[in-house]
């Protein structure tokens, strides 16, 4: 309340206009309150939560210290909220984004499948049994697999209620209502394409509705966007439609074949416990497609220690649960 009346006032006397979602403030929200942010931003026919307007553009109202600088290029490592900030909030939602925003937390990673009549949803398995009610709701669709049911039925899940009840409502988003999301939290975005090889043509599909989105512009493409995924192919994929794109590879190739990743993708990114200081060290000795060195995100690290320990062996990003940890061990964004 106190931030929105502030907001307000600053606005104000700055002759400024512009929106403060309820429930912003600088520390994590209560769940209660998040859920009361996403709804307080839900456009009317819109299941998950708010395709929000991208009205603030960097260095709006809402910018952090860090907004319009590239963090990744700044030497500490990046925090980046995995799945969002999905040790507080059901992961993969704009409930986690938000969290990881209030965070202060600027990156988010997520996870992007395609639904059968050839919607993009941010879900991480490639079933909807783990993080939805799908079981109640279409009892007879078993395995219940994201690519055999259309937008409108997953629109129809509840994706909160099996992490905690204050988050009952959550919904899986599409890729163009996450986006929306992060372009009103001015965040930037590490996305995973997820199991390409059951979804022929989604690194097609995908570019389309970034496009559309606005997220292909030179200001997203080289401050806001990296497209992640295990699978080489599709990476490269991606680099061949979208050469100005930053992309990353997902896995831990041996030194002997690093060179041959420098060809298509701009960022190695390991397991946490597949790394050594060694490796990071080769992987940083070559350039990119983009003639910049190749960097390292490191994920899933989750304690304080351990992202310390990874700071050390010289990562550029650490992918975490709890973004906020990570990001205060180590000094960084
Ligand atoms: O971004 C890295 C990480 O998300 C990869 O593993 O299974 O969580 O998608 P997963
Ligand atoms: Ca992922």
């Amino acid at each position: 309340m106190f931030v929105r009346s502030f907001a307000a006032a600053a606005a104000a006397l700055l002759g400024l206009t512009f929106a403060v979602p309820q429930g912003a403030s600088d520390g994590p929200a209560s769940a209660s309150s998040v859920v009361a942010a996403a709804a307080a931003t839900t456009v009317p026919g819109v299941l998950s939560g708010a395709p929000a307007p991208d009205a603030a553009g960097p260095g709006g109202p809402r910018g952090r210290a860090a907004r319009g600088r590239d963090p990744f290029r700044l030497g500490a490592p990046v925090a980046v909220a995995h799945r969002g900030a999905s040790a507080y909030a059901p992961e993969n939602t704009l409930e986690a984004v938000d969290y990881a925003e209030r965070l202060g937390i600027d990156w988010v990673e997520n996870d992007v499948q395609r639904t059968r009549d050839g919607e993009l949803v941010v879900i991480h398995d490639d079933t909807l049994a783990r993080t939805t009610d799908v079981e109640t709701v279409f009892p007879g669709r078993s395995p219940w697999r994201v690519g055999d049911f259309t937008a409108a039925e997953i629109a129809r899940l509840d994706a909160g209620s099996w992490f905690g009840a204050a988050y009952r409502g959550a919904r899986v988003p599409t890729l163009d209502q996450y986006l929306r999301r992060i372009g009103f939290n001015q965040q930037r975005l590490l996305l995973e394409i997820k199991k390409p090889e059951l979804y022929p043509g989604i690194e097609e599909d995908l570019l389309r509705v970034l496009d559309r989105a606005g997220w292909l512009d030179e200001h997203h493409v080289t401050h806001r966007l990296v497209v992640q995924s295990f699978s080489a192919d599709s990476i490269r994929t991606v680099h061949r439609e979208r050469p100005d794109l930053t992309t990353g590879f997902l896995g831990t190739p041996p030194v002997s074949q690093l060179r041959d990743y420098a060809a298509f993708t701009d960022r190695i990114n390991p397991a946490y416990n597949t790394l050594s200081k060694e490796w990071v060290d080769a992987v940083h000795a070559l350039r990119g497609p983009h003639g910049k060195r190749l960097d390292v995100n490191t994920w899933t690290v989750n304690n304080a220690d351990l992202a310390r320990r990874v700071r050390d062996q010289g990562v550029d990003g650490i992918i975490s649960n709890t973004p906020d940890v990570v990001r205060d061990a180590v000094g960084g964004f």
